[in-house]
């Protein structure tokens, strides 16, 4: 494996310091940028523009014990987990939650509310109390980002930089970071820095149908790859089972949250059979891991692409109202939501795995921090628990924010640069992308098997030698690298592991 992705010598880089750098400007990056102490410089880079990130994509919302009463947050997230959460961790993120949520209210955070202005909650798969907060009704990324944003371009020692792609993390002495190489305007840069955190996000654009943005290469994850940082639970990928199919154009895969079955929606396949009714003692709200298999199995034995999903019980006014993203974007796509059932695909929305980390969001290497999507802070084991995902990006991102102000701020020498030019290439990067999400979407996904997973790390692996040697050289590039790269770790982890277990599932277990 190649130690770095660019290819150009280091001295005549332009340098700029900071004390902090945070790769990513979703939830996790801002709200660490948030929390840090105000005389640390911070800069958060982002690959394109600053709301256009998962986070923003949110729709659900944010899962908190707001209720007193509510004792079993903790619970219910283990049981999620396949009973692979980590229950100390665990216990501290649902004990720390509503702690946070009370603060981003404070920020100014519109959280909807009932009339007597207490908060609203309701339910998502395997959840056993109402406890997911939203606000818009579906809109509680998009409106929680807004506000963050404009707090993080108020603050004189945040330095947002739009369109700067994470190329390398660079470490010196004795496993320490030193910064980072980016790409912005044509051109590296390096970006001195002893506290690296990635919070850039997750890995669905390796798949060919996920809920994610267009450009979520693991573009982090793979960074801390090559410079060492340890992994975790990278077999662990999240099919969410409602995204919108439009069997018109076998295409559109926008997410229908799953708030839409905690307000009374029921799976029908093709014979209009309510299928999870007798699956799982939780029926719809069952564990979204089994509910996305069980998605799958139907439209196989029916030889269907998608099946529906029924909430023709509720009126137009409600679903207007409690659902104004879903109940546009099915509008545009033809589908009325009071009177149609709405065909649905489980696709790739959420990866469990990725940069080990502990508590405190540090990694192996010094300097070295991670959180969001990205991270693996073992809260989630084998299938995430709906809407703990912001939860985890408050939680740990404050816990990364004061780590990261109690480590040393004294700058490493940075390492001498012997980076490998590599040989000019014709390659035709754009087929071997293509290639890759084929590879995962078929052998990587909501079933796999020995076969698919032998003939898919073979495969990646002669990918991963043909870009070896390569000179890249535009974050495009550099993406494809990404993609092959942590494509190989999923399979690779997913061969490995032989037991089904959560998101896991293999045909030959
Ligand atoms: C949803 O609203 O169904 C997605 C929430 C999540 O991924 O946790």
């Amino acid at each position: 494996m190649r130690r770095f992705a660019f290819n150009q010598d280091l001295k005549g880089m332009p340098i700029e310091k900071y004390d902090v750098v945070i790769a990513g400007g979703g939830l996790a990056g801002l709200y660490t940028a948030l929390n840090l102490d105000k005389s640390l410089s911070c800069a958060v880079l982002v690959k394109k523009e600053l709301m256009l990130c998962n986070s923003s994509l949110a729709q659900g919302g944010i899962a908190a014990a707001v209720n007193e009463q509510d004792l079993f947050h903790l619970r219910d997230t283990i049981k999620a987990s396949a009973g692979l959460a980590n229950p100390s961790l665990t216990g501290f993120m649902v004990e720390q939650g509503p702690k946070h949520i009370v603060r981003l209210a404070k920020m100014g955070v519109p959280f909807d509310t009932n009339e007597q202005g207490n908060w609203l909650t309701t339910r998502e798969g395997a959840h056993t109390r109402e406890r997911v907060l939203h606000c818009g009704g579906d809109a509680t990324g998009r409106l929680i980002m807004q506000r963050l944003t404009q707090l993080a371009l108020e603050r004189p020692n945040i330095h947002i930089l739009e369109h700067h792609f994470l190329t390398d993390i660079l470490t010196g002495d004795d496993n320490q970071v030193c910064g980072a190489v980016v790409y912005h305007d044509q051109a590296y840069k390096f970006l001195e820095t002893p506290s690296l955190m990635v919070a850039a996000g997750g890995i669905g654009s390796i798949y060919k149908h996920t809920t994610n943005r267009e450009g979520t290469t693991g573009d982090g994850i793979a960074a801390a790859i090559r410079a060492g940082a340890q992994m975790q639970h990278m077999e662990f990928v999240q099919f969410h089972p409602t995204a919108f199919f439009n069997p018109r154009t076998n295409q559109s895969f926008f997410l229908i949250s799953e708030a839409v079955r905690g307000e009374g929606g029921i799976l029908r396949n093709s014979e209009g059979v309510a299928f999870m009714q007798t699956r799982h003692p939780m029926k719809d709200l069952a564990h979204r891991d089994i509910t996305a298999r069980e998605i799958f199995l139907q439209m196989q034995k029916h030889n269907k692409k998608h099946v529906f999903l029924d909430i023709t019980s509720r009126s137009k006014s409600f679903l207007e109202k409690r659902f104004p993203t879903i109940y546009n974007a099915c509008k545009d796509q033809g589908i009325r939501m009071e009177e149609d059932p709405i065909p649905v695909v489980p696709v790739q929305h959420y990866f469990m795995g990725g940069i080990k980390t502990n508590s405190r969001g540090q990694t192996n290497i010094k300097g070295l921090f991670a959180s969001g999507e990205a991270a693996c802070t073992n809260v989630h084991g084998a299938n995430r628990l709906a809407s703990n995902s912001l939860l985890e990006c408050l939680v740990f991102g404050a816990q990364c924010a004061e780590a990261i102000y109690n480590s040393p701020h004294t700058q490493v020498a940075l390492p001498p640069a012997t980076i490998n030019q590599g040989k000019k290439t014709d390659t035709n990067f754009g087929f071997l992308a293509d290639e890759i999400r084929e590879i995962m979407q078929t052998q990587g996904g909501i079933v796999r098997n020995k076969k698919g997973l032998k003939t898919a790390l073979k495969r990646l692996d002669q990918i991963m030698e043909k870009l070896e040697p390569l000179h890249i050289n535009t974050p495009a590039q550099t993406e494809v690298a990404n993609m092959a790269l942590v494509a190989r770790h999923i399979i690779a982890a997913a061969l490995e592991r032989k037991n089904n277990i959560g998101a896991h599932y293999r045909s030959d277990a």
